[in-house]
């Protein structure tokens, strides 16, 4: 019997997937579209700094900003590409290597990849981080070619190891003779620049660029277009559509988010059997992907941060509306201590509040106190229960909640 309903199960799948879906996998996060619609302006002054290399010149360097889902990686991705396919037509010698420092989180493995990229050996451990560079620099020397090195993600690389891989990135130009090199740094943390040293900084952004965030009229055209490759005609109501645009501009215009809305609601009417993807259910997708997103996130924080966002949530509880930085690392220290645990320093503390920042779990304003200094203040973007009811069921933190 368990044979049959299971054959079911995989009929139904598929069969169901034949009249909602034509092509899920555009929907995932990594697709690039043909178009990138709402980006021309970013796509052309980016093709203007990098179009020198074409003629031996060396690119600027450049330094991209915007918040998630904005399009980055998918620009320079597109731009990149077209410079490559136009230096094989015109036969210069331009390579690039696209880092994402979230994944490829040391110098050594940042250099050892692009080694391999010019095809110099390095082995998996053995060598020094300054021995491996220097082989990349003198390989680079040899070879007479224009290199694009592009750090997605730098400003993770950048907390936990620093600025020096960017500050020897700008020297390496000194070095070369014939060769060339260009950086480009993109961060979604827009406070990135106040972790380099200045030198690094003026080097780095000779060049700078923001990509606002989406506004929904421009959600809206992009998902359009989405929805045409992804779906089967008519499947997707116009005030589905409406409403998907408006909850994610909402928000902070998060394409990705509006991408997995879509899906998620397609596979929620999939199951159900239904023919049509309503605004209904992009308001039920909407709800799950939020508990999900933020059970994820609260679950998967380090210690540290998870005492950090304890600390906000009590300081609120109190009626605190938005809490500063010295607050929080004092009630921070407390549970620290309570936990027979070693605080870290205000300024660790500070850090782990830009990183949830980041992941828009917070949202920091920066005020000054006049001669006192800098502070911030901390505004939770989450419902407040969601913090106890998830930290209630952690397994070191839950007795603050109880
Ligand atoms: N203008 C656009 N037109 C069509 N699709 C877009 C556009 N901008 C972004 N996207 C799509 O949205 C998703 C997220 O874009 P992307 O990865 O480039 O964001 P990002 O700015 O790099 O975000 P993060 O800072 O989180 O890395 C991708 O699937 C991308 O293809
Ligand atoms: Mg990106």
């Amino acid at each position: 019997v368990s044979d049959t309903i299971l054959k079911d199960v995989f009929n139904d799948y598929l069969k169901g997937s034949n009249y909602l879906f034509k092509n899920r996998e555009v929907l995932r996060p990594d697709y690039i579209p043909k178009l990138l619609p709402h980006r021309d302006n970013q796509i052309v002054q980016i093709g203007k700094m990098l179009a020198p290399i074409l003629k031996g010149s060396r690119g600027s360097n450049i330094l991209i900003y915007g918040k998630t889902g904005t399009g980055k990686t998918a620009v320079i991705k597109k731009v990149i590409d077209y410079l490559l396919t136009k230096s094989v037509e015109i036969n210069t010698n331009i390579m690039s290597s696209y880092i994402n420092c979230r994944m490829i989180g040391t110098e050594y493995r940042i250099f050892a990849n692009l080694c391999e990229k010019i095809n110099i050996e390095i082995p998996f451990t053995g060598l020094s981080t300054k021995e491996v560079f220097d082989r990349f620099k003198y390989g680079l020397k040899s070879k007479n070619i224009s290199f694009i090195v592009i750090l997605d993600e730098v400003d993770a690389l950048v907390l936990s190891s620093g600025d020096n891989i960017l500050y020897n990135f700008t020297r390496i130009n000194e070095y070369l003779d014939d060769s060339k090199l260009s950086i480009i740094c993109i961060s979604n943390d827009l406070n990135f620049k106040d972790l380099l040293d200045p030198r690094v900084l003026s080097s780095l952004g000779e060049e700078e660029l923001v990509f606002p965030s989406y506004v929904a009229p421009e959600i809206y055209d992009i998902l359009s277009e989405r929805i045409k490759i992804a779906f089967n005609e008519d499947v997707v109501t116009s005030g589905a559509l409406n409403l998907c645009a408006a909850l994610i501009s909402n928000e902070y215009g998060d394409i990705r988010r509006a991408l997995d809305l879509l899906r998620i609601a397609g596979e929620m009417a999939e199951r159900d059997k239904f023919k049509k993807i309503t605004d209904s259910y992009i308001r039920i997708a909407k709800k799950k992907m939020d508990n999900d997103r933020v059970f994820s996130i609260l679950n998967t924080l380090p210690i540290h941060s998870k005492l950090v966002l304890s600390s906000i949530y009590f300081l609120i509880n109190e009626g605190i509306k938005e809490p500063k930085t010295g607050e929080v690392f004092k009630i921070y220290s407390n549970l620290c201590n309570q936990l027979k645990i070693k605080p870290l320093t205000q300024r660790r503390v500070s850090s782990l509040i830009n990183e949830l920042n980041i992941t828009n779990i917070l949202n920091t304003k920066v005020i000054s106190l006049g001669r006192y200094g800098r502070t911030k203040k901390i505004l939770l973007e989450i419902p407040l229960n969601s913090v106890k009811e998830i930290f209630l069921k952690d397994p070191l933190i839950s007795i603050f909640f109880k």
